[in-house]
């Protein structure tokens, strides 16, 4: 589906998102494993999200939609059934990596399928530590999707050192330890998002630089009520919008700032920009709060490496903030994009390219330079929703429109991105 964006001229009013994706993956998976009913408000739209909760649904877990609440049975402490097909994990990257870690402590035998997108991109970085807690896995010779996991009795506890900054990996490691009675831990080298560490209370130690999380069976989830705040990661795009907009300013509500995930907010700070955070609560040990936006200028700024897996998600729209900022835009140490819902280096300066604009691509990131120069533009999604949103996003702020091939897309994350912007705009 080709849709297309016309120039905006003011963004106002106030905003509440649904609810932030990682969290609303990681609140239905603990729900399915718990003993019991959790009750969890806000859950995420997303398309993820839903393949997240068909497949508890198909390991057993009862799901129930009431008054826009969703309830979940869960199965308890290995209480899940061998499910009779394979689970689609759609193109959700988390759904996969995360109930691998679910999967291979189980007893029975079952198989994870993905869309094309999610069937190229890698799993050996979850089956290496799964294998070594005793797990077996069955792949391709690339080793992505289609998985079989075949569990072992002898299936154990484990140390390991992360040579990949992924929230993912670690969580999948965590998950699995949950079914160990010795301690599992994870060392990181860089920090990654942390909600598997804050929703399940798991012990979190620094040293010399090193992140070290723990999680056994004493962690294992309860049935409880938890409350998703709004998605920080979809709330980028509407901030960036405000920002870029003359004589505009914003308010979201509720949205998730738990600090592993606000770094483009740090970032887009140090360009210029004008946010600030109200009325700070937490749930389930996650901070949230409201973000308020004012039209701001932006200076382009190093990025630096370490704040890369904070901001990974958000490197697309952070691009477009960069085209309108002084100076050239440039991100290095960021590898992991190739490996995204699409090759979101690729994805990005092809369409950079094409409105004229001068790019150096390089293995881990990209240099912009020089101006915009084509007005009448259609930019490729590449099936990536972040990608869509990020070019419909620049589409609004370019005098002649633009246009986005492919944006259904963006119901992977956030099925009311147009309803919300409209609502915002004029
Ligand atoms: C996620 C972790 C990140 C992120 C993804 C969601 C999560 O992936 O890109 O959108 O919920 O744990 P990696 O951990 O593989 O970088």
């Amino acid at each position: 589906m080709k849709k297309r964006f016309e120039k905006i001229k003011r963004v106002s009013g106030e905003l509440s998102l649904t609810g932030d994706k990682s969290i609303s993956h990681r609140a239905v998976i603990f729900s399915a494993m718990a003993s019991g009913k959790s009750m969890i408000t806000n859950l995420s739209q997303a398309q993820d999200v839903i393949s997240t909760m068909v497949i508890m649904h198909k390991l057993g877990a009862s799901i129930l939609t009431k008054d826009r609440k969703i309830i979940i049975g869960g199965m308890g402490f290995k209480g899940f059934k061998a499910p009779s097909s394979n689970l689609d994990c759609g193109n959700s990257g988390t759904s996969a990596r995360l109930i691998a870690g679910l999967l291979a402590a189980q007893d029975f035998t079952s198989t994870l399928i993905g869309d094309e997108s999610l069937s190229k991109r890698p799993m050996k970085r979850v089956i290496e530590p799964l294998s070594k807690m005793g797990t077996e896995f069955q792949s391709n010779e690339n080793i992505t999707l289609p998985l079989t996991v075949i569990p072992n009795s002898k299936f154990h506890n484990i140390d390991y050192e992360m040579p990949v900054a992924s929230a993912q990996v670690k969580s999948s490691i965590l998950i699995a330890g949950l079914h160990c009675d010795g301690e599992t831990t994870v060392i990181e080298n860089e920090q990654t998002r942390n909600h598997t560490e804050k929703m399940l209370g798991l012990s979190v130690r620094f040293e010399n630089s090193k992140i070290i999380s723990s999680s056994s069976s004493k962690y294992y989830p309860e049935a409880k009520e938890y409350f998703v705040p709004g998605d920080i990661s979809t709330s980028a795009f509407h901030i960036v919008l405000t920002l870029l907009t003359p004589k505009s300013e914003l308010i979201l509500k509720n949205v998730s700032l738990n600090p592993t995930r606000t770094g483009f907010i740090d970032v887009l700070k140090n360009m210029g920009a004008d946010i600030s955070f109200v009325d700070i609560k937490t749930s389930s040990n996650e901070e949230y709060g409201d973000v308020i936006i004012k039209s701001s200028s932006l200076k382009n700024i190093q990025i630096e490496s370490q704040i890369i897996p904070n901001i990974i998600d958000e490197i697309p729209i952070l691009t477009i903030a960069g085209l309108f900022a002084v100076g050239d835009f440039v991100i290095g140490n960021a590898k992991e994009l190739r490996v995204k819902e699409s090759d979101r280096i690729k994805s990005i300066c092809y369409n950079l390219i094409s409105l004229g604009l001068k790019i150096e691509e390089s293995e881990d990131g990209f240099y912009v330079s020089g101006k915009i120069k084509n007005p009448k533009m259609t930019f490729e999604s590449f099936g990536d929703h972040r990608i869509a949103m990020a070019f419909a996003i620049l589409s609004m702020l370019l005098d002649n429109g633009g246009e986005v091939n492919g944006f259904n897309c963006v119901n992977i994350s956030n099925p009311k991105f147009e309803e919300q912007i409209n609502s915002i705009v004029t």
